[in-house]
């Protein structure tokens, strides 16, 4: 069943394609235009015209065949949906507005795809966590239920934490709904959380068997929406210093150049973690050095193996690993060369501008901090929006088959 709003949009579009149709202009049959037009209209008019036509061995009228198959692409075509998501300053973190409960409360969630929870700052909160931060409160949505008894914890890679109950109420990003989301609301974030005023939340977009929702665990938007989805994925377009895109059920072909090439994703830990082909760097030979890692929206840098992030720094003049911060710096007027980074066979490349990522520290416009960081020999790279902002990325959650990842190149 399509939800209410979809009946409209497919009404608004039949009333177009109706109106163009050869059909309408040779007033053929029943197929009238006020019928059409009509906003309350049901597709049963014209397959029950077909049905008529089909039982008495007349071949249907030109205008008609094209009709149903619109028709049919439309009602096969179920959902899908876009979400702008804008960057806070220096491509921190990308925040997309979020629709929850009934009349809709908005708050600006970091869709994550290193994490399947979907929790939000909300009413319950005591106020000195609290620094701007829009607020959900269940209280004032006719359609919030609390899950008896449920509670969540996370501790995120950057030792961040939060923890609290949880309700289920309806969540619509970017026109995709789902009725019974489980929305974990904060009863306690640390204190990163309280700084990030912009931020009211995280959407998890990792795999739900990482969901920490206890005693029974519970799946993402993502999973929840997938089969009335057009097709089981969600695209990633992030963009440099600018707001960028979250697709789902639907890849735009309007957003990326040439071929996406797919990966399989191994999932045995929750995360979308594949296997990249191997690095280079500016102008060198690409090395076929292949190692692991995750596609993480949800991280600002990309985490690297050290000696790649070493090999890296090596053609940057005056680049050092810092000691205190225990990450590469270097001087600002130092050129950086670009980053390939390989997906099976194809090539893609991190300009050497986003690796600029910002100054090491406000007051000082000559050490600059650097978007490749060695990873922290956790086993696997963490390949965050400093690599996935250079390319247009499709999760594919694959429902018959092994979930993958897609990568195009885009114009950047
Ligand atoms: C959340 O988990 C952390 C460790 O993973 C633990 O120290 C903390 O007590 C837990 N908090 C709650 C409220 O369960
Ligand atoms: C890399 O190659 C391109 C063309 O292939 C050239 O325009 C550019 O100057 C080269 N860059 C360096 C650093 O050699
Ligand atoms: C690197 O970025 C800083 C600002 O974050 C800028 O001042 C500097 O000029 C940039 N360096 C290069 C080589 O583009």
């Amino acid at each position: 069943m399509l939800p209410p709003n979809k009946i409209a949009l497919a009404a608004t579009v039949i009333a177009g394609l109706a109106s163009a149709s050869p059909a309408h202009k040779h007033k053929i049959g029943t197929f009238s235009a006020p019928q059409i037009r009509n906003p309350n209209f049901k597709a049963h008019g014209p397959a029950q015209l077909a049905r008529t036509y089909i039982k008495y061995g007349v071949a249907l009228p030109e205008g008609l065949q094209k009709f149903l198959s619109a028709l049919e692409e439309l009602f096969n075509k179920r959902d899908s949906g876009s979400a702008k998501t804008t960057p806070e300053k220096d491509d921190l973190e990308y925040l997309t507005p979020v629709s929850i409960g009934t009349p809709p409360q908005v708050l600006n969630l970091d869709f994550d795809s290193g994490s399947s929870d979907l929790w939000v700052f909300s009413s319950e909160l005591p106020q000195s966590s609290v620094s701007g931060q829009s607020l959900y409160d269940p209280s004032k949505s006719s359609t919030a239920e609390e899950v008896q008894g449920a509670t969540w914890n996370i501790s995120y890679g950057d030792q961040s934490s939060s923890n609290g109950i949880v309700y289920r109420d309806v969540v619509n990003v970017g026109g995709v709904e789902f009725k019974s989301q489980a929305v974990e609301i904060a009863t306690t974030v640390s204190s990163q959380f309280t700084r990030d005023t912009n931020n009211d939340g995280l959407l998890g977009l990792a795999f739900s068997s990482i969901n920490t929702v206890q005693p029974q665990q519970e799946k993402t938007f993502f999973d929840n929406i997938l089969s009335n989805l057009d097709a089981p994925v969600w695209t990633a377009d992030l963009k440099y210093h600018a707001p960028g895109t979250y697709d789902f059920g639907v890849i735009d072909k309007s957003k990326y150049t040439g071929d996406i090439t797919y990966t399989d994703v191994d999932q045995s830990d929750g995360f979308w973690m594949f296997d990249v082909a191997g690095y280079g760097f500016g102008n060198s030979t690409f090395k076929a050095a292949p190692f692991k890692g995750i596609a993480d929206t949800g991280t600002t840098l990309a985490m690297i193996p050290a000696e790649i992030a070493g090999a890296y720094y090596r053609q940057v003049k005056g680049a050092k690993l810092d000691s205190q911060q225990g990450a590469y710096v270097f001087p600002c007027d130092s050129v950086l060369p670009d980053f390939i980074f390989g997906v099976g066979n194809a090539r893609y490349t991190i300009p050497g501008k986003f690796i600029n990522y910002s100054l090491l520290d406000e007051s000082d416009p000559t050490t600059c901090f650097g978007g490749l960081q060695p990873d922290m020999g956790i086993g696997f790279a963490i390949l965050g929006d400093i690599l996935l902002k250079s390319t247009f990325v499709v999760f594919d959650a694959g429902t018959e088959s092994t979930p993958r990842l897609g990568f195009a190149k885009k114009t950047l």
